[in-house]
């Protein structure tokens, strides 16, 4: 062997805790990217269950062109030694329940590990047709997204739209997993900040076809005038105009006709849009909010080398690089809003509803209204980390009396 290869060669002990964490208990996914040549190969495994059996899913893709095969467990501890006998430069980020590993080996041959704190987080293993059971597949979405113009005429998704493919597909799961249909017989939904429609009429159709539900009302509402004029045409040409009602207005101001809302859900709604998407469904007394934020700059505002107390002060390292500040503001902003609809009786889970790499905008605010509100835990969480960084986020003040008669009791 040459130095060269060997110089790449993992350390015996590192392989080791490798293949255990990944043939273990809690393995979540092993992701190694190699650059070379100006080409990206990356292979990614995670657990999968197929016929109730464990296999191993693995993706390859080898400068953009992207295959999958499922291995059994013997086959992908083959095909994980290969990994770890890769030669080259690479990246290696290993999940498990317990924390992850991240092991750069640079051109050198050396090899960079950290491994985060101890976790406790759950592994899932998805069924196997969660990969080829898209919820577009699971109706006849042919005519929808030809009109949406996801899809070219032969009915093959356009390269350009794939992410907002992926993007629809994710958030009618979530839809899935979240609605309750059974018994249901009405439902009517707000789609805040619908843009184009592509995830209100695939909505629509989801509900009436998949969920079965008889008397479905999806209710786009966007300020932009020409948006609002293309989907009432999509409506029409999918002879859906009676139950998907475009209107041109702000989130703020809309009135759906009837009353009642069921579910509001926000994509990518603009900066505090979202947030007033979450203060509606309070209002509303929405049972259901499913929410996929976008660029958030409340914060920034606030937060930031000189601009604030103890927090900024304490992070000032962090905050002086405006990326991470940026990121660090974003998931603060999340992290209220998850708080917020908390106090105010919704069981919330912050998820990712899309793949990290497809989008950096892949967090998802999951909201059943269903808990009673203004409990102590929620409240006193919000308050402690809302206090440390010295700031009011807009939510609260949108939200005015209706949070802070549940804040003023512990103040
Ligand atoms: C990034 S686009 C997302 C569109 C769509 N939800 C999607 O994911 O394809 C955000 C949309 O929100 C709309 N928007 C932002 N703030 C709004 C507000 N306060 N009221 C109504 N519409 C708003 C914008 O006009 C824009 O069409």
């Amino acid at each position: 062997m040459s130095f060269r290869m060997e110089r790449f060669e993992l350390d015996v002990a590192l392989k080791e805790e490798i293949r255990a964490r990944v043939l273990g208990e809690g393995f979540m996914k092993i992701v190694q990217t190699l650059r070379r040549g100006g080409k990206v190969f990356r292979i990614a495994m995670r657990p999968v269950e197929i016929g109730g059996e464990r296999k191993f899913q693995a993706e390859m893709t080898d400068d953009g062109r992207v295959m999958v095969k499922n291995f059994s467990v013997d086959a992908a501890a083959d095909g994980l030694e290969e990994i770890l006998n890769q030669k080259g430069a690479r990246d290696l980020h290993l999940m498990t329940s317990k924390g992850d590993l991240h092991l750069r080996v640079t051109k050198k041959g050396r090899q960079l590990v950290s491994r985060s704190a101890e976790m406790d987080r759950v592994a899932v293993v998805r069924p196997h047709d969660r990969v080829k059971k898209l919820p577009l597949n699971e109706f006849d979405s042919s005519i929808l997204l030809r009109v949406c113009g996801i899809s070219d005429g032969t009915g093959k998704v356009r390269a350009s739209m794939r992410g907002k493919y992926d993007q629809v597909n994710e958030f009618l799961r979530a839809v899935g997993e979240t609605v309750k249909a059974d018994g249901v017989e009405s439902f009517t939904v707000v789609d805040c900040g619908c843009g184009k429609a592509y995830l209100t009429l695939a909505l629509c159709c989801y509900l009436s076809e998949v969920l079965k539900i008889k008397a479905v009302k999806v209710f786009g509402v966007d300020r932009r005038a020409d948006v609002i004029a293309s989907a009432r045409d999509m409506a029409a040409r999918l002879d859906l105009a009676e139950r998907a009602i475009f209107e041109e207005s702000d989130i703020a101001t809309f009135v759906p006709d009837g009353g009642k809302v069921d579910m509001v859900v926000s994509l990518h709604a603009c900066d505090t849009a979202t947030d007033e998407a979450l203060a509606k469904a309070v209002e509303w007394k929405a049972r259901y909010v499913l929410s996929a934020p976008c660029c958030q700059h409340e914060l920034q505002k606030a937060i930031g080398p000189g601009k604030s107390g103890e927090g900024s002060a304490v992070f000032s390292g962090l905050l002086r690089q405006s990326i991470l500040r940026e990121r660090m503001c974003d998931i603060l902003t999340d992290s209220f809003r998850a708080m917020i609809m908390r106090i105010l009786g919704f069981r919330t889970q912050v998820v990712e509803f899309v793949s990290h790499e497809a989008t950096a905008r892949n967090i998802m605010l999951r909201c059943e209204y269903g808990v009673k509100p203004g409990q102590s835990g929620p409240i006193g969480e919000y308050l402690a980390l809302r206090d440390y960084w010295k700031v009011v986020p807009w939510l609260e003040t949108r939200l005015g009396d209706k949070l802070s008669r549940y804040l003023e009791r512990y103040l």
